[in-house]
């Protein structure tokens, strides 16, 4: 967040809130969206609402948070949330089908010319809403579903675990932008 100055952001999937307080923190104007409520905190300096990530217009944000939430969601959602995100900056932290074992994957599937694997929802409160299986990009794949959408991921290194890692995705206009 500290390479662009603060502005309007989404925390998409904003759970127990912690990650849209630090952007408060940082001097940004923050939204915390989550369907569910049950553990926003009390915190005045976040927008705290409660809606479906899959139906909101992002237009009106400088920076789009998407953390933990990628892999919760379905190709098709995952695809329509990169074109609604296109044209901001986007931070995602997102598990991948990278060749750990330590989740219950299905086997290889390719959806769409797009490789991954399947990930069975366990319906908890950290969990998808409204679907019950979400698509597990590999690395490939992830990239490319980006570069149609128009941006250009920076990967956080070293990964966080074997499969999971920050992403810092840029429209191609603004990679001038970055040191
Ligand atoms: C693993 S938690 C991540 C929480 C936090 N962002 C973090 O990184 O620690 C995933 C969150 O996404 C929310 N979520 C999943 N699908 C959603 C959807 N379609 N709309 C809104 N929230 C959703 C869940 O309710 C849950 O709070």
């Amino acid at each position: 967040m500290g390479l662009f100055p603060p502005g309007r952001c989404v925390d998409l999937g904003t759970g127990h809130g912690s990650f849209a307080r630090q952007a408060a923190s940082l001097g940004w104007s923050v939204t915390g969206v989550d369907a569910r409520t049950q553990r926003f905190p009390e915190d005045e300096r976040v927008t705290w609402l409660q809606a479906d990530i899959r139906e909101m217009d992002l237009e009106e944000y400088d920076v789009v948070l998407c953390l933990g939430l990628f892999y919760h969601l379905t190709i098709d959602d995952q695809l329509d949330l990169l074109r609604r995100a296109s044209g901001r900056p986007l931070i995602i932290d997102t598990h991948l089908d990278h060749g750990s074992h330590a989740h219950p994957l299905s086997e290889p599937v390719t959806i769409g010319g797009f490789k991954g694997r399947m990930y069975h929802e366990p319906g908890h409160l950290t969990s998808s809403w409204g679907n019950q299986e979400s698509f597990w990009p590999d690395l490939p794949s992830f990239h490319r579903m980006l570069e149609e959408n128009d941006y250009r991921a920076l990967t956080f290194e070293p990964w966080l675990f074997s499969d999971r890692t920050f992403f810092l995705a840029l429209p191609f206009a603004r990679l001038d932008d970055v040191d």
